[in-house]
């Protein structure tokens, strides 16, 4: 389970009127003493308002144990604050230096297999490792207490992309702490052996000590083990979040403190909602992903991060003017989407607008990735396109602050049935949690319905229609909610592999999907799961892919809305749907895919009075996100869109903002 702790947020600690922030990641220290003088020009020049600063200048600022240089750093931010930008400065303790690893290789962190990882890239470091943390701990004091009057000090970027490269550490330290985390969640070891089926394969545990990481095993290493491992290893780097923030907040109590997530694409490892309540705004990296469904991803991303932070404005740390250097294959933007994916993250409540990074590196892993001054400098089209973006920035301020404006109907996201419904050793391991996720929101917005994403753990009150996509791990709490969201006249649409397991990834006995089952209306016996090459075509025109169910309708009052027609289940319910007072509960017992979605919405959304509230020509073209009085309008399309009411032309890929549509 996630929990939401709506603790209250701050934003930056700065005076003025409220903006909409913009900038970059800023590695002076990559450079020559001179060139920083043209970089804060040029960040003049295109409007930059704030940099992320030092984040991996930890071997530049401490070179060697006791000694710190802050020289360069004190010239950096006295410089930046001549310029009017404001910092968001790093503790730097992302990437230790190479007199660290050198004295204490018992930092590094081991894989799976057992094997080092070694310094020579970045974040080569363990969680859990008590030497790590006492070094890192001594490092943020030294920068806190350097920089806490500092009037360029706007926020604190702790670390930087938590559990990027080493979220899962299978060290001796780690299977110490995992040992403790255990402990306190189980207190006794029969506690243990029960949630984890130990009677199985002779696991059973005699105490704590005999217990290890899910190291490379000789076949399937217990689940609920591997589920407890991905519990616990979000939450050591949480735990390490927390103990720099402590540094922090003792030394700087009014300066706020962030963190940037990584809510994109299959990053998956840390289960950001109940991160969330950690810092005091929320900040979210995220990277276009080429494919079919690049820009609906990033808007779900932008969405759930919205939802994560409560509605509240959240922070856009980085994302590209153009293209990465980490893809098999690194396109660069075509005209248009520099805008529109960052105006995507604004229209759904983000309040800045920053990049990896400032100036593209001369040398190093990352001289391929773009950034707001390219290689080419400032006599470039990608430089003006940052430049006009930030002038479009100045223009959109009374933005700056609105709270995101809920939706009729919200998609439930869980961080644990994302993990669990991938293990292996399961019926099929070709499902994908978030895909199934974003296609149904593809499929509402091919509609022209607005949706939020929602973290399972937050509040899933007041929606008319709630989607609830492979939510596999139901305990029985959360059963309850759903049961009384559609007691209270709400409408539940769930699917197939959902309410199988409880928190300990045990069985819900009795026939799926267990907790779930008599809200339904339904039975199932046996999944049937599709070959590859399999689909099974429903009576209504769509076909699934997948998976299939056995359904048997047990209740008289469930309405059978699609039927398979082909394959192993011909005859049976496909689609169902179940009145309870007021509301609903429906169910989807295949993978129908985005277009499949797209086709029998309608249908499943109509009993609940969602409709969508845009012009019937914009639906599915148009993509509407509401920030109070603001409306975006994005074009997912790469042609001209023609908006009513005097509005003019919307370019291919363009963003307008009205009031009140
Ligand atoms: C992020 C990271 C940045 C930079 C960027 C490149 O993972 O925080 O430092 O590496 O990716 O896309």
């Amino acid at each position: 389970m996630t929990h939401n702790h709506h603790s209250p947020r701050r934003w930056l600690r700065r005076a003025g009127e409220a903006r909409l922030e913009f900038g970059a990641d800023y590695n002076p220290e990559q450079w020559p003493r001179e060139v920083w003088d043209d970089d804060v020009r040029a960040m003049r020049e295109a409007g930059v308002t704030i940099v992320s600063l030092a984040i991996f200048s930890w071997a530049r600022i401490q070179p060697r144990e006791g000694e710190y240089d802050f020289a360069w750093l004190d010239d950096a931010m006295d410089l930046l604050h001549a310029n009017g930008i404001a910092v968001d400065l790093a503790t730097a303790t992302a990437s230790p230096p190479p007199w660290l690893t050198t004295k204490h290789p018992e930092i590094l962190p081991v894989n799976l297999q057992g094997e080092t990882l070694w310094p020579g890239a970045r974040q080569h470091w363990r969680p859990t490792s008590p030497v790590f943390r006492e070094h890192a701990l001594r490092l943020v004091r030294a920068i806190a207490g350097r920089y806490a009057e500092h009037p360029a000090l706007v926020a604190w970027h702790v670390n930087n992309e938590l559990g990027c490269h080493n979220v899962y550490d299978y060290s001796d330290d780690a299977a110490r702490a995992f040992r403790g985390w255990l402990t306190d969640r189980y207190g006794t070891i029969d506690a243990l052996n029960d949630a984890w089926g130990t009677a199985f394969w002779s696991q059973r545990y005699g105490a704590f000590d005999e217990i290890l990481p899910p190291r490379l095993a000789a076949s399937h290493p217990n689940p609920t083990q591997q589920l407890d491992f991905k519990r616990f290893s979000s939450d050591a780097l949480k735990e390490h979040l927390r103990a720099e923030r402590a540094v922090l907040a003792e030394i700087t109590p009014d300066v706020p403190v962030t963190t940037n997530f990584m809510v994109m694409g299959e990053m998956k490892p840390m289960n950001y909602a109940d991160w969330a309540a950690e810092v005091d705004f929320v900040s979210n990296d995220h990277y276009v992903l080429p494919g079919p469904q690049a820009r609906d991803e990033l808007s779900f991303s932008a969405n759930l991060v919205g939802n994560i932070a409560g509605g509240a404005p959240w922070f856009l740390m980085e994302h590209s003017t153009s293209a990465v250097n980490w893809q098999p294959i690194n396109v660069a933007k075509r005209p248009g989407e520099l805008a529109r994916d960052s105006l995507t993250h604004v229209a759904h409540g983000a309040d800045a607008v920053c990049f990896f990074q400032w100036r593209q590196s001369k040398a190093g892993a990352e001289k391929y990735h773009s950034a707001m001054l390219p290689h080419a400098g400032t006599d470039s089209e990608l430089f003006r396109s940052v430049a006009a973006l930030g002038e479009r920035l100045r223009e959109l301020a009374p933005v700056a602050g609105a709270p995101r404006t809920r939706a009729q109907v919200g998609i439930v996201f869980d961080w644990e049935s994302w993990w669990v419904a991938e293990q292996d050793s399961h019926p099929t391991d070709r499902l994908r949690y978030r895909r199934e996720a974003l296609d149904w929101y593809t499929a509402l917005l091919n509609n022209g319905i607005r949706a939020d994403v929602v973290p399972a753990g937050g509040d899933l009150t007041g929606y008319l229609v709630l989607v609830a996509p492979v939510l596999h791990v139901v305990p029985a709490s959360l059963a309850a909610r759903l049961e009384a969201f559609t007691g209270g006249g709400g409408h539940l649409i769930t699917t197939y592999f959902s309410g199988v397991v409880d928190e300990n990834d045990h069985i819900w006995l009795g026939g799926y999907p267990g907790p779930l089952r008599d809200l339904l209306g339904i039975r199932i016996e046996e999944f049937a799961p599709l070959l590859d090459d399999e689909t099974a075509e429903l009576d209504n025109g769509v076909t699934g892919t997948l998976w299939t169910d056995r359904v048997d309708v047990v209740a008289a009052d469930v309405e059978v809305l699609a039927r398979y027609k082909t394959g192993e289940q011909a005859t049976r319910a496909a689609i169902t749907r179940r009145p309870v007072g007021a509301g609903s509960a429906a169910y989807v017992s295949t993978r129908l895919g985005a277009d499949g979605l797209t086709a029998i919405l309608p249908s499943l959304l109509e009993p609940a009075g969602v409709t969508s509230e845009l012009p019937a020509d914009l639906r599915g073209r148009v993509e509407l996100a509401i920030r109070g009085e603001h409306h975006f309008l994005i074009n997912r399309t790469d042609e001209p869109v023609d908006l009513p009411g005097g509005h003019g032309i919307l370019d291919p890929r363009g963003v307008r903002v009205i009031q009140n549509l």
